[in-house]
């Protein structure tokens, strides 16, 4: 076993998840202003200390995703946020994409950025702050029969194939993140569609680089109605669809899948998982499935904290709460 599947397979086993608290600028400002909570660096650096100072949080976390700008950030009792994390054998992560372009050859899409410079950034992550495993996220958006275009779909993939071939030459685990968006008014079987051949197209590009897919962690979408269907599905339906797709496409020698929430809310993305956790036992998927969630773990949190001291500990309390159903819904 490389060392490499050794970090992987930490970072979905033992009943943990991984907490995505890697949000950009824009995104992590959008998302304090929702609470009322003015944005700048302090308040950012205060938001990611109310999340990963938090104590106890190793009992459902095996890593947390972080934002170049954390990186270099101290928690409030001075210690750098990688080094607090790793103190509580959580492995620091890093968002590693420099986020989304217009795709030229079809507006309305995107393609992700970020390979220019990328061999210098990840020796940095790893030698200066101890980085163990990276993201790079790639958007994919449904509308009708007319989005995604395969274009976009390849490019996307030989990108994140050559993202995750440099992430392993540093001696990290690249997890390879193609959302499929819950935004829309598609059907469930029109994303379950989309979610099969982005999969299909990614898995073929990643064989192309010769990328270890024993070293690798896969983070996609649930299969779900889009947001503006006008229907909610039942976990069930979910499960069911979600690990056939799965079956259909990820080779077995990958250790881990893991979710991203999407845009679902806490109680949601928790039934669901806790349904497709239940579904992939029932068929035996060879993968280990876990969570690794930014807004439904810590959405609850932030209502609470809204941006004061005073409220901290109840947010963290909050946070703790959601960290243990989620961890509850693990099979
Ligand atoms: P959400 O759980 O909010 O979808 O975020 C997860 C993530 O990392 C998206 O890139």
């Amino acid at each position: 076993m490389t060392n490499l599947s050794d970090t992987a397979q930490q970072l979905v086993a033992h009943g943990k998840g991984i907490l995505a608290a890697d949000e950009s600028f824009s995104t992590a400002d959008k998302r304090l202003r929702e609470y009322g909570i003015e944005p700048s660096e302090e308040m950012r650096r205060k938001f990611r200390d109310m999340l990963l100072a938090t104590p106890g949080i190793d009992t459902y976390l095996s890593g947390v995703i972080l934002y170049e700008e954390t990186l270099e950030q101290n928690a409030d009792n001075g210690i750098p946020f990688a080094t607090l994390l790793a103190n509580e054998h959580v492995l620091p992560g890093i968002k590693v994409d420099q986020g989304l372009d217009e795709f030229p050859d079809s507006p309305g899409e995107s393609i992700t950025k970020g390979l220019l410079g990328l061999p210098e950034r990840l020796q940095e992550y790893r030698d200066t702050y101890g980085a163990r495993f990276t993201k790079w996220r790639a958007a994919i958006r449904i509308e009708g029969d007319r989005l995604p275009t395969s274009a976009m779909l390849v490019e996307n993939a030989k990108r994140l194939a050559s993202y995750a071939y440099e992430v392993q030459k540093a001696g990290m685990v690249p997890m390879v993140e193609p959302e499929v968006l819950l935004e829309g008014a598609h059907s469930r079987l029109r994303a379950r569609e989309v979610v099969e051949t982005t999969l299909h197209v990614l898995f073929d590009a990643l064989a192309e680089q010769n990328v270890d897919l024993s070293g690798i962690l896969l983070k996609t979408s649930m299969v779900l109605s889009g947001s503006k269907s006008g229907r909610t599905d039942t976990s069930e339906e979910v499960a069911e669809d979600t690990l056939a797709v799965l079956l259909a496409s990820v080779p077995k020698e990958v250790p881990g899948i893991v979710f991203l929430s999407g845009g679902q809310g806490p109680d949601q993305a928790t039934d669901n998982l806790r349904a497709i956790t239940a579904r992939a036992k029932e068929v035996q998927a060879p993968w280990i499935l876990t969570f690794s969630y930014a807004r439904a773990l810590q959405e609850e949190a932030l209502a609470v904290w809204k941006g004061k001291d005073e409220y901290e500990d109840a947010a963290r309390e909050v946070f703790i709460g959601r960290l243990k159903k989620v961890q509850a819904a693990l099979a």
